[in-house]
């Protein structure tokens, strides 16, 4: 069984079209034949001999079909697909281009497959199978809203509706409450790892490429995406790769609080800085800036990007602080508009004048004020021990 060549180079045929697919797999002349071919059942086979996956999990590579490309990520390209005619994700590892790679990419692999096989919650995205032969591929549930980083790029200048990015944010708490729960870390929170249901209503946690189990000690350092790295995951002095450091699963915070940031309002998180400056600033205590936050939500973004990860709070917390945030944002809504109606006229009618769409953007002109304010009131919203982390503005 051979890959079609065009998937080998990361370029489907399909791109751009919708729902038409192509086998993934060209059959060997031999294998028809059935002269030494090595059969459907033989390339799984060796996906278990190599990683000892459950049997139950590996799948039949010649019954995958692939469509336009979905994404791609530093090490695999997705395409939309089908697996005995349902509809996948598929998640081809990009062939290795030399051995060090080569172990690297084997290694991510299995680790992804072992976290997803052992994972199930409604916002975590659902496994269906992988093989390791004739090529490393893993199929998961089809999420056909995108990934997050793509749905607030497609917003930008604007941010989402306030109540929308709460919502999503609570849907990542929830997994990821689920995870540590299990005792797994991610390592990689960012928008470009989150996915949305076709409905844009829902967000699933994806790409457990970095995800590991917790162990006490030192652990691997270089794990993840600068730019939502917790500050204790790198170094600022050059180490030898591979080097060992102390983290828990509080890394898992700080990459959510940036998130959290980014879904309220809709920027790049230390924008126009590579990523090795970003590095020495989270280092160096330097944060996001707060000035377009809305009150309530600052004790909690400082808590969770706090420099000590043992004053970030557990997901549990974040989550019944999100949901109250939730719950004021929905009754703020319902509340009728106060009307000034003179005593002496009568009321003509019910109807109420519409209230202006709210829109959640930021109207610069009040940043002074908001500074102001944000000084005056940076209080106790939350009952979680919060101490503000020294951030340079
Ligand atoms: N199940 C899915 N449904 C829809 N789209 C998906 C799915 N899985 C991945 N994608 C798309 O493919 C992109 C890359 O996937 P993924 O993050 O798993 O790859 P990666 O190579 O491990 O990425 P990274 O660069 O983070 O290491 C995602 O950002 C998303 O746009
Ligand atoms: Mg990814």
């Amino acid at each position: 069984m051979q890959i079609a060549a065009e998937v080998v180079l990361g370029v489907s045929p399909m791109e751009g079209e919708d729902s038409v697919f192509i086998d993934l797999y060209t059959k060997d002349p031999a294998e028809s034949t059935g002269s030494g071919g090595e059969g459907k059942g033989a390339a799984a086979g060796k996906a278990s001999s190599a990683f000892k996956f459950d049997p139950s999990f590996l799948i039949d590579p010649s019954c995958i079909k692939i469509g336009s490309v979905l994404g791609e990520g530093r090490g695999a390209i997705v395409y939309e697909g089908l697996y005995q005619s349902k509809p996948v994700a598929v998640k081809i590892i990009r062939p290795p281009k030399t051995k060090y790679v080569s172990l690297d990419r084997q290694e991510k692999f299995h680790r992804e497959v072992s976290m997803l096989s052992k994972v199930k919650h409604d916002n975590i995205v659902k496994f269906v199978g992988a093989c390791f032969e004739p090529s490393m591929i893993i199929l998961t549930e089809l999420l056909r809203g995108g990934n997050l980083q793509k749905y607030l790029w497609e917003r930008r200048p604007g941010t989402p509706d306030l109540k929308c990015s709460i919502s999503f944010a609570m849907d990542v708490c929830r997994a990821m409450e689920y995870l540590h729960a299990n005792g797994i870390i991610h390592r990689d929170l960012k928008p470009a790892n989150l996915l949305l249901t076709e409905d844009l209503n829902m967000i699933k946690v994806a790409d457990f490429g970095h995800a590991r189990e917790e162990i006490s000690g030192a652990m691997t350092s270089e794990a993840g995406t600068y730019r939502w790295m917790a500050p204790e995951l790198f170094s600022t002095e050059p180490v030898p790769k591979g080097s060992k450091k102390e983290y828990d699963h509080k890394a898992d915070v700080y990459s959510f609080s940036i998130v959290l940031w980014e879904l309220i309002i809709n920027q790049t998180p230390f924008s126009g800085r590579t990523n090795i400056i970003v590095a020495y600033a989270a280092a160096n205590k330097i944060r996001p800036e707060l000035d377009y936050i809305p009150q309530d939500l600052i004790p909690l973004l400082e808590s969770c990007w706090a420099d000590d990860p043992k004053i970030r709070p557990e997901f549990m917390e974040i989550t019944s602080h999100l949901s109250n945030y939730h719950k004021q944002l929905c009754a703020a809504e319902l509340e009728p508009p106060a009307v000034n109606v003179p005593e002496s006229e009568p009321q003509e009618s019910n109807v109420k004048e519409e209230e202006p769409p709210r829109v959640h953007a930021i109207d610069k002109s009040e940043k002074k004020k908001k500074v102001k304010r944000r000084k005056k009131c940076r209080s106790s919203f939350f009952f979680f021990c919060c101490r503000p982390v020294a951030v340079q503005e």
